[in-house]
């Protein structure tokens, strides 16, 4: 379907959604938070969609945050509505997908930027990417999930320098603290992505399914994670895809997974 403010291309059941408003940092305004809820139900619904990459366009941002022109207008109720909206229709709902989604940060991802790339599975970043939640500077907190999602990658006290500074840091420091998984050059950057997404693609999708959603039970120290696991575990032998994946190995040949 064609965005205004996505650029979307579907190719090898990899999803790739680019925010693209380069002129200004592809900063999150309402029709861009509009029309990546609509991209995430694409990913959602489309079974020809294994799983997405989320990137930014231009060589400067993946996202330089929540658009900042729209805040003057907005009062608390306004406020809390933008947050609320925000993270069930966009970012709640990437971190729930069933279906991998990987952020692959291009540069600055900031506030709205650094949390969008945060409720993905897991990032790869080029090395000229710079992470940071600023909203200090604007007399705000994160308000699409930064305090929580940030303290679970990071831990408390880190989390606790870079929201209270409002300090960016750059790609090395960001894998050094966990907030990405790779570092690579602005070149490689989706090709790497698209690799592991093979990877990942290869697999039995609900099974890959059912350890998203018990991984994200666990970041949020919820209660009986083991017993989940357990119950996870025992319907995964009900699928087709359990009992090809152990034919397959006996039968020393590759499992051809078909999602059922
Ligand atoms: N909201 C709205 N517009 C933004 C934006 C944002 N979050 N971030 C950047 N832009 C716009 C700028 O206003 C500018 O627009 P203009 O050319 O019409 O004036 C354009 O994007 C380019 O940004 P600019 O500031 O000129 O680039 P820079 O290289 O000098 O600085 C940043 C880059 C990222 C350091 C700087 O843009 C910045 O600090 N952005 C805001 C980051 C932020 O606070 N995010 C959290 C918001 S809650």
């Amino acid at each position: 379907m064609p965005y205004q403010t996505l650029l979307t291309e579907l190719a090898d059941n990899i999803f790739t959604i680019t925010i693209n408003r380069p002129d200004k940092l592809n900063a999150l305004n309402k029709i861009v938070i509009e029309e990546l809820s609509e991209a995430i139900n694409e990913i959602y619904t489309n079974t020809e969609i294994k799983s997405a990459i989320l990137t930014g366009s231009g060589a400067k941002a993946f996202v330089a945050g929540a658009d900042i022109s729209e805040f003057l207008t907005l009062d608390s109720k306004g406020g809390k509505a933008l947050a609320q909206k925000g993270q069930e229709n966009v970012f709640d709902k990437i971190e729930n997908s069933p279906k991998p989604i990987i952020a692959a940060v291009n540069g600055f991802a900031l506030g709205g930027g650094c949390e969008l790339a945060m409720a993905c599975h897991f990032r790869l970043a080029s090395d000229n990417a710079k992470f940071g939640q600023p909203e200090v500077n604007l007399g705000l907190i994160p308000g699409y999930g930064g305090t929580q999602r940030l303290t679970q990658l990071i831990g408390k006290g880190k989390a606790m320098e870079l929201i209270l500074t409002g300090n960016m840091i750059d790609a090395n420091e960001a894998f050094r603290l966990g907030l990405v998984n790779h570092v690579t050059t602005p070149v490689n950057l989706l090709a790497e992505t698209k690799k592991i997404l093979q990877t990942i693609s290869s697999k039995a999708p609900l099974a890959i399914a059912e350890a998203i959603s018990l991984i994200n039970h666990a970041a949020y120290g919820n209660e009986n994670g083991l017993q989940k696991e357990i119950e996870s575990f025992g319907k995964l032998f009900d699928t087709s895809d359990a009992k090809e994946g152990a034919t397959a190995f006996l039968e020393k040949r590759k499992a051809s997974f078909t999602g059922k």
